[in-house]
């Protein structure tokens, strides 16, 4: 019977695994189970987690402790862990932890509904191969449910660049980019469904290279050909390595009025010694050079980044670089780390060149400090303009809405009629420290 079982998914780390939990929660509604916002109501639970950095197979396990309790009292429930944790300890997470049921990998999500009905036989169950045929395809929504304003679509996963400190080419797999067909497929589909604003997801999202009517496609290409869609009003991207910002891309912020003003590119470091050993393949004066040609091509632009600070063999003289590159580029948003061993890569074996944690964590917070204080200046530079927001929900004081600009900034406005899927000009009045408020033009 439809809709009589209750599942309950927990999803961590990046935008990607928020598409996946969605495509999985799809797959199993076809398997009868509806999403609850509880896992003491669920008959399933997922966690999809993430193993980007340290602490997070632990986390995972703490987790399930924490349903143990659970399962004593409800022999039938099922628990899964699905995501990067999954794919990178495979059978260990049921040796140590036996309420697990199934243990999926990011490339078999198709294969749930399957997966679901033997655990449902009693079985355990294990999936962490990387199966030929196309999981996105088999995966695609059968119930043509109403959407919010505001959706991801993965078109591309895997990585093939080698970051010297990321498991993601381990977990994730090589490059893999879907065909453009499928792609504008289901973004009109999201849009029948009352999407507004795509953004567009791969881990290397810019190395985008599927197969499109006459050849391979790039991701200009592709965004080039979504903008058409009528009612499909936004289109985002992420995430992006400095070395695939191809010259079609950079002319599309420039040319393309759907491609919002905001681009997340991580530079990682500001020093060429430490962007060298962690593999990154090119420079400090490279990312320079490519900022300046994205900003003649788009002025306003926000530049969003990722930071990884204390990497092994970093000096102070090398977090300067970070810094002064910081203070160069003016970042709109960025997310920074500090640097932890990831099993199996590269840099997990320099153990012997580990920054002092105390170090590290001081640095972290150095430069945490002058990010937060470009975004606060750059978010306090909107105040009188006026900018264009799609409104996606109520806020919580009456009559208000929330929406995003077209530069990803938190956006309050009250006033009659609004409703989810405007979009609007608004009159910024006031800069608040994690979002905007403003009047209707
Ligand atoms: N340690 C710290 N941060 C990391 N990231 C990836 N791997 C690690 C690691 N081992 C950060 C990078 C990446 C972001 C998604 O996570 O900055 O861009
Ligand atoms: Fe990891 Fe580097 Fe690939 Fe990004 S580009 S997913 S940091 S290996």
């Amino acid at each position: 019977m439809a809709g009589t079982k209750k599942l309950f998914i927990k999803t961590y780390g990046c935008q990607m695994n928020v598409y996946d939990s969605e495509r999985m929660a799809e797959a199993l509604g076809g398997s009868g189970y509806e999403e609850v916002t509880t896992p003491e109501e669920a008959d399933m639970i997922l966690l999809n987690t993430c193993h980007i950095r340290e602490k997070a197979a632990e986390k995972v396990y703490s987790e399930l402790g924490r349903f143990q309790g659970l399962k004593a009292e409800k022999p039938d429930l099922k628990i899964g862990v699905a995501g990067c944790v999954a794919q990178a300890e495979g059978q260990e997470i049921m040796r140590r932890q036996p309420i697990v049921d199934l243990v999926v990998g990011p490339q078999s999500y198709h294969r749930l509904p399957e997966m679901e009905a033997k655990a449902g036989h009693g079985e355990k169950v294990l999936d962490t191969e990387f199966p030929e045929e196309d999981k996105f395809e088999k995966l695609k929504a059968r119930p043509k449910a109403r959407r919010g304003p505001t959706a991801f679509l993965t078109v591309q996963e895997g990585c093939d660049k080698f970051c010297a400190f990321c498991v993601v080419p381990y977990t994730r797999g090589a490059e893999v980019s879907r065909p453009a067909a499928r792609i504008l497929g289901e973004a009109q589909d999201l849009v029948e469904r009352g999407v507004r604003e795509i953004t567009l997801l791969g881990q290397n999202v810019n190395a985008y290279h599927g197969a499109g009517a006459d050849g391979d496609w790039s991701l200009a290409r592709l965004i080039r050909e979504l903008a058409e869609i009528d009612g499909l009003e936004r289109l985002r991207f992420t995430t992006s390595h400095p070395n695939d910002m191809a010259d079609d891309l950079i002319e599309a912020h420039g040319t393309c009025a759907k491609l919002m003003p905001y681009l997340h590119l991580p530079v990682q470091s500001g020093s060429d010694r430490v962007l060298k050993a962690m593999n990154r393949k090119h420079t400090r004066e490279d990312y320079f050079r490519l900022i300046e040609r994205i900003r003649a091509a788009r002025p306003d632009i926000h530049i969003s980044g990722d930071f990884i600070v204390g990497f092994p063999g970093e000096t102070d003289e090398d977090f300067e670089q970070t810094m002064d590159l910081v203070r160069r580029v003016e970042y709109g948003t960025a997310f920074s780390f500090k640097y932890s061993a990831r099993p199996g890569t590269p840099a997990a074996e320099k153990g012997d060149k580990m920054v002092d944690p105390q170090v590290a964590s001081a640095r972290l917070t150095a430069l945490q400090d002058l990010l937060n204080a470009q975004q606060r200046r750059l978010q306090d530079a909107m105040v009188g303009r006026e900018l264009g927001v799609l409104f996606e929900k109520p806020g919580r004081r009456p009559g208000q809405m929330v929406g995003k600009s077209d530069y990803l900034h938190a956006v309050h406005v009250t006033a009659e009629g609004l409703a989810p899927g405007d979009l609007r000009r608004v009159k910024i009045t006031a800069s608040h420290p994690n979002s905007l408020t403003g009047e209707l033009v």
